[in-house]
């Protein structure tokens, strides 16, 4: 893959240094165009030695002077060659300036004018200070690059250069490579899908103030929406206490409790396609809750009832040709319980994930587990949230590739070839 990568100016420059390096460790040829400002963070030398090849930096010095003029074509002029020649455009720092840029066409530097004439993908990767990310400008300009098709990895939250906390700080350049590879390799292979996904931990009240919750940190469910639309599904995520940056270009709404989950997914299920259950639901809520904030006290006993279960009642709602997923979160027999949870929720597909230990499952960056279908099961190993997205992604898309009519009563199509089936039968 042909990359060309733009830098602009900002502290996370120094975090695409890294980002070039695991491109070209990927396979990728990366051509590196930098902002005058990003050329004060980090020298186009670190880039040039990590690229192989020389940065491109401003509009008036073509790189390569020997190929300027191409007497047969006429005048060679590099922001237009570069962008012929490569498949894919990467923008990594994207600063809120750069993504005004982006917005309104401006051209008055090279990069922006590279932005202008590039007919390939785009991929941008903000990082900026939390309130410049949360300006309602910067928020329309990144619609307005999503609805012109433009993919956005979303940024982290964490300590930010300025000393505040918050969202704003670029994706790592693992993620960010993911993300340019998984895209590069596919095509738009979920358009036409409308999938509702849920995300995050929901929260049943003790008291004005108190809840019991779980520790899902939605990371799963965000992972999958970016990854369905880089693929050109539709999305409406559903998420219930999370804490990371809602993926640009879905349709995005916030619950808190069980029962307001169960209420909005069974609303919007009818517009869905598919659906994907990664919210870590509650499955028990206090009998009542107290209005006020309860004074402290030796002990507490709570009366817990069971929520309903969602999952179960999107599968007897659903129409002809919707495909649901289940997840199962489990900290042992996770083959057991899985299979357990796919015949007797009567879901198409299960993801049994290991959430036992600190380094995948709740809260962490990345996910093992395996996905089970009636014919066979496929075994996912660690591997970040968004990779593990997208082979959920290639699964499903199979499934409704080869299932005849897919749907409620119909045995599932085999895994497509390019997974590890680890059992048939
Ligand atoms: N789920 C749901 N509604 C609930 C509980 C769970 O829709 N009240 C969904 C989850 O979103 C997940 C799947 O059911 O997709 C399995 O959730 P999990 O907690 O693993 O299973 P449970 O049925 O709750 O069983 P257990 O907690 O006993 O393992």
């Amino acid at each position: 893959m042909k990359i060309l990568l733009g830098v602009c100016g900002g502290i996370a420059a120094y975090k695409s240094a890294e980002l070039t390096r695991e491109l070209r460790r990927r396979g990728a040829t990366v051509q590196v165009i930098m902002t005058a400002n990003a050329e004060r963070f980090v020298t186009p030398l670190t880039f040039a030695a990590l690229s192989g090849q020389q940065v491109m930096t401003s509009l008036w010095q073509p790189v390569n002077s020997d190929v300027a003029t191409d007497e047969a074509h006429g005048f060679d002029i590099e922001h237009i060659r570069v962008t012929q020649d490569a498949d894919l455009l990467v923008i990594a720092p994207a600063t809120a300036n750069f993504i005004a840029t982006m917005a309104h066409g401006f051209s008055d530097d090279l990069l922006s004018s590279v932005c202008l004439a590039a007919k390939m993908p785009i991929i941008i990767a903000p990082a900026m200070n939390s309130n410049m990310w949360s300006h309602p400008a910067t928020q329309s300009n990144l619609v307005t690059l999503r609805q012109r098709n433009v993919h956005i990895v979303a940024p982290g939250s964490g300590e930010l250069a300025c000393g505040m906390v918050g969202d704003g700080r670029m994706a790592e350049p693992m993620q960010i490579a993911d993300h340019v590879f998984e895209l590069g390799q596919r095509t738009s292979d979920l358009a036409g899908e409308t999938i509702l996904i849920t995300a995050g931990g929901t929260r049943e009240p003790i008291d004005a103030v108190r809840y019991v919750g779980n520790r899902s940190s939605g990371k799963m469910g965000f992972a999958l929406a970016e990854s369905a639309l880089a693929r050109g599904a539709k999305v409406i995520l559903i998420s219930a206490s999370t804490a990371i940056p809602v993926p640009v270009g879905c349709d995005h709404l916030r619950v808190t409790t069980a029962s307001e989950l169960e209420q909005q997914v069974l609303t919007q299920l009818d517009r869905a396609s598919m659906v994907i259950m990664a919210a870590a639901v509650s499955d028990y809520r206090v009998v009542s809750p107290a209005t006020r904030k309860l004074k402290k006290q030796a002990s507490l006993t709570l009366e817990l009832t069971q929520t309903p279960d969602i999952l179960r009642q999107v599968v007897q709602a659903r129409a002809a040709g919707t495909l649901v997923v289940g997840f199962a979160a489990e900290t042992e027999n996770i083959l057991e319980e899985g299979r357990r949870k796919l015949r007797e929720k009567g879901v198409d597909m299960i993801v049994a994930n290991d959430v036992s230990g600190s380094d995948t499952g709740f809260e962490s960056d990345d996910n093992a587990g395996v996905i089970l279908w009636e014919g066979g099961e496929v075994r996912l190993h660690r591997a970040s949230k968004r990779s593990m997205a997208g082979r959920i992604l290639d699964h499903l898309h199979g499934v409704r590739k080869e299932s005849v009519t897919p749907g409620t009563d119909v045995p599932l199509a085999r895994s497509p070839s390019s997974l590890d089936p680890i059992f048939s039968g």
